[in-house]
């Protein structure tokens, strides 16, 4: 074999080695991506199982707290009638078994814990709301007109835990009118740049600001953070296919695809602003009405 032949075979050689390596990279992402998607589709059916136990509980609670307040008014009633029982046994053991129980203890408490309890309920029945709402298990997967706001309140809920340790979030909602849409799939699209926002965030406190607005047929959203920025060289690269600056198991590098090809899908864009050091500002624009299709009235 002749030098130059070898040199060709050893260039072959590594250029399969190098394209060898990058599909066993593609292959780890799409299983965690795989991964993420199953984990997602899971909370989603526990949720959609959760709902109806407490969806019962709430309601048996409200009932519950009425009936206690009778009980209540009738043992007032029952004080009230004490002074006639003055001097006999039945008002000297009334008055010990008062003092047993507590009496005065637990109609001051038992409010308290009530309301508690109902303030815990709500809170699990809204987690509960959000994580439906976000995957909208209970809804098939097509076009309606839906309020871009309450996809995003709920998105940020989901992701208030990944947020609120490094930043505070601030809404600038403009006013806008409802849009037709695949409400689940931009939620991802919220989430993905919501939770990117709150990774930029460097040791110290950020700040993470949603703004939205209205544009006539187009209605745009911004998701702003005060983190690291993007160097200009990555900026024309973010949205590639397992392109991340993150290590492995924090970033997979499909975020920022996945939200490009669903903004597609809606004929819409995503732009960026971004300065290294001191932030970022994507900006979502969608149409209001479904592009190329003549979709009913709102
Ligand atoms: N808000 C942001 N601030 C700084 N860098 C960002 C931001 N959003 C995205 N990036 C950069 O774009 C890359 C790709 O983002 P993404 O597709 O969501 O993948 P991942 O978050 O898994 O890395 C990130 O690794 C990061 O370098
Ligand atoms: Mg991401």
């Amino acid at each position: 074999m002749s030098e130059s032949e070898l040199i060709t075979l050893q260039r072959a050689n590594q250029s399969l080695r190098a394209l060898n390596e990058s599909l066993r990279n593609a292959q780890a992402q799409l299983l965690q991506s795989e991964r993420l998607a199953s984990i997602g589709q899971l909370a989603a059916g526990v949720a959609h199982e959760i709902n109806n136990p407490i969806g019962y509980v709430f309601s048996n609670f409200g009932t519950l707290e009425g009936y206690l307040a009778r009980l209540v008014e009738m043992l007032e009633a029952y004080e009230q009638a004490e002074p006639a029982l003055a001097g006999s046994d039945i008002a000297v053991r009334l008055a010990a078994l008062r003092g047993r129980v507590e009496l005065d203890y637990l109609k001051q408490d038992i409010p308290l814990l009530m309301a508690e309890s109902k303030e815990g309920l709500s809170r699990v029945r809204k987690i509960v709301q959000d994580l439906k709402d976000f995957s909208r298990v209970d809804t098939q997967q097509e076009w309606v007109w839906a309020s871009l706001h309450q996809g995003i309140d709920s998105t940020l809920n989901i992701v208030a835990n990944e947020i609120k340790y490094r930043a505070d979030v601030r809404r600038e909602y403009g006013d806008l009118p409802d849009i037709e849409c695949l409400p689940s799939e931009l939620n991802q699209v919220f989430m993905n740049l919501l939770v990117n926002a709150a990774h930029a965030i460097g040791p110290e406190r950020g700040l993470i600001v949603v703004r939205s607005g209205d544009a006539g047929s187009e209605v745009w959203v911004e998701v702003e953070d005060n983190g690291s920025g993007i160097a200009p060289e990555q900026l024309a690269r973010i949205f590639d296919p397992f392109f991340t600056t993150k290590p492995v198991g924090r970033g997979t590098g499909l975020g920022l695809s996945l939200a490009y090809g669903i903004v597609h899908k809606h004929h819409g864009r995503i732009d960026v602003r971004s300065e290294p050091g001191r932030g970022s500002c994507f900006r979502v624009t969608l149409p209001v009405r479904r592009a190329g299709a003549e979709g009913a009235a709102p």
